[in-house]
């Protein structure tokens, strides 16, 4: 069997980038010595860094000082960065005067905070079966109830509906979209059913705000999470904005300096939120790369970034329908909007080891395994693992391609490779390839790297 490569089809019209990222002219080593141009199909795990961004962080770094804790001018430019960075991300998310904008590590940390928020007596925590380990596990420290979702988001919504109200609920906590499937969810509906029933509703932004706007305020939620390295913006910060009065009544987070107004031997005077909640030296430049990335993409024009996505999307689905073996996984039958994430199962292939002929032999970096949503992968009946190919700004319509032709190479002629399992990761054996020459710090690549363990086979 044969394959056409993409490239020598009669080719639609060209999916530039839409706005210049840190990876755009990286090189992959292949296992056969030659080098490529990276395709970055990884984006729904960590966004590579807006040019925006870099530019700003190299403009900051002389400044770079202690925040909240000094007299010299550097520490000033850093506390007034870090606070201007608060109203930024504050105000690109919609949120109101009253609402607090805490400044976070990411998604699970903000979500593990506000845990320890919810009243005790205002009631269950209840969430969707499809949420990642982060808007999962936080919850189980309290009494959490889980709605398994249906195969229509019409008949999950339903369901949702009936749990919360049949036992008192504090809060509805939600993913605005599937960071397997990039499937969205209905956010006014999912709204309107929390306040129908006297809940709250958090909305775990952090497969959503990459990709769309949400103004919390309009649509009347209470509290979002998001993570700066999916939002282009590396660096470690990520944030919690929402209602003031349960983070104000709630345990410091992070006991510490910067946490407190006044401290004895024995007795200690909490500051308000959002201090309250980041005890010791607060990440300026993480909150810089993260207001500096919501203001680049707050000037895409309104749409263009979900046109973009849904195009590459498109084409990717397009192309793997034409690939022997290959099935993409979805939640809902009738989900009608999703980001740019396309994940898929090969029949008769490891996912881990595909992924790792993509990156050996193709120099594509995608995800694979079960994406820290182990109950929503064993749903889609990919217990054993699948492949997530995500896009975002800076990728484009070659990409898209790159990974098409790939996956219909491996189905016509197998691997050009061979493979081996090694610390729970599939790797090329040998791998020849070696790493970039970084300034200072030496690495080295292979068997030598850590799997997670929730992703080891
Ligand atoms: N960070 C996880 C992902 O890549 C959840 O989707």
């Amino acid at each position: 069997m044969t394959y056409s490569p993409v490239a020598a089809c009669d080719a639609p019209a060209a999916i530039a980038p839409l706005l210049p990222v840190a990876d755009a002219h990286a090189e992959a080593p292949l296992v056969d010595g030659t080098s490529v141009r990276y395709v970055n199909l990884d984006y729904a795990a960590s966004a590579p860094a807006l040019d925006a961004v870099t530019r700003q962080l190299e403009a900051a770094l002389p400044y770079y000082s202690s925040v909240h804790r000094g007299a010299g001018y550097a520490s000033q430019v850093s506390t007034a960065l870090y606070e201007r960075s608060r109203e930024v991300i504050g105000e690109f998310l919609g949120a109101r005067d009253d609402d607090v904008v805490v400044i976070t590590r990411n998604t699970t940390d903000a979500l593990n905070l506000l845990a320890t928020a919810v009243p005790a007596d205002a009631g269950d925590v209840v969430v969707l079966d499809v949420e990642h380990h982060a808007n999962l596990l936080p919850w189980r420290r309290g009494a959490c109830r889980v709605v398994p979702v249906a195969s229509t988001l019409a008949a999950t919504l339903a369901a949702l509906d009936a749990e919360v109200a049949s036992a008192p609920t504090a809060l509805v906590a939600v993913t605005g979209c599937s960071n397997v499937t990039g499937e969205l969810l209905p956010l006014e509906q999912l709204v309107a059913i929390a306040r129908r029933h006297g809940a709250r509703i958090c909305v775990d932004g952090a497969q959503l705000v990459p990709h769309r706007r949400v103004d919390i305020g309009a649509l009347g939620i209470d509290y979002i999470a998001l993570s700066g390295h999916k939002a282009y913006a590396p660096h470690g910060a990520g944030a919690l904005v929402g209602r003031r009065d349960w983070l104000d009544a709630a345990p410091a987070y992070l006991a510490g300096g910067g946490a407190v107004r006044e401290v004895t031997a024995d007795s200690v005077e909490w500051a308000s939120a959002p201090q309250r909640h980041e005890g010791g030296t607060p990440n300026v430049l993480g909150a810089v790369a993260l207001a500096t990335a919501f203001q680049t993409l707050s000037l895409l024009p309104q749409g263009e970034l979900a046109a973009h996505e849904h195009a590459l999307a498109e084409r990717l689905r397009d192309g793997l329908a034409a690939v022997p073996g290959v099935s993409v996984l979805r939640i809902w039958d009738d989900s009608t909007d999703q980001v740019g994430v396309v994940t898929f199962v090969v029949e008769g292939h490891d996912s881990g080891r595909v992924a790792a002929y993509l990156s050996a032999e193709h120099g594509i970096g995608v995800r694979d395994g079960r994406f820290c949503a182990h109950p929503l992968v064993a749903r889609l009946g990919a217990s054993s693992g699948a492949i997530r190919a995500s896009m975002g700004v800076g990728s484009r319509d070659e990409d898209v391609d790159r990974l098409v032709d790939a996956l219909a190479a491996l189905a016509a002629e197998g691997e050009g490779w061979s493979y081996a399992l090694d610390g729970g990761r599939w790797v090329p054996s040998p791998d020849t390839r070696r790493a970039p020459g970084l300034p200072a710090l030496g690495i080295t690549l292979g068997s030598s790297l850590p799997a997670s363990p929730c992703e080891a086979h």
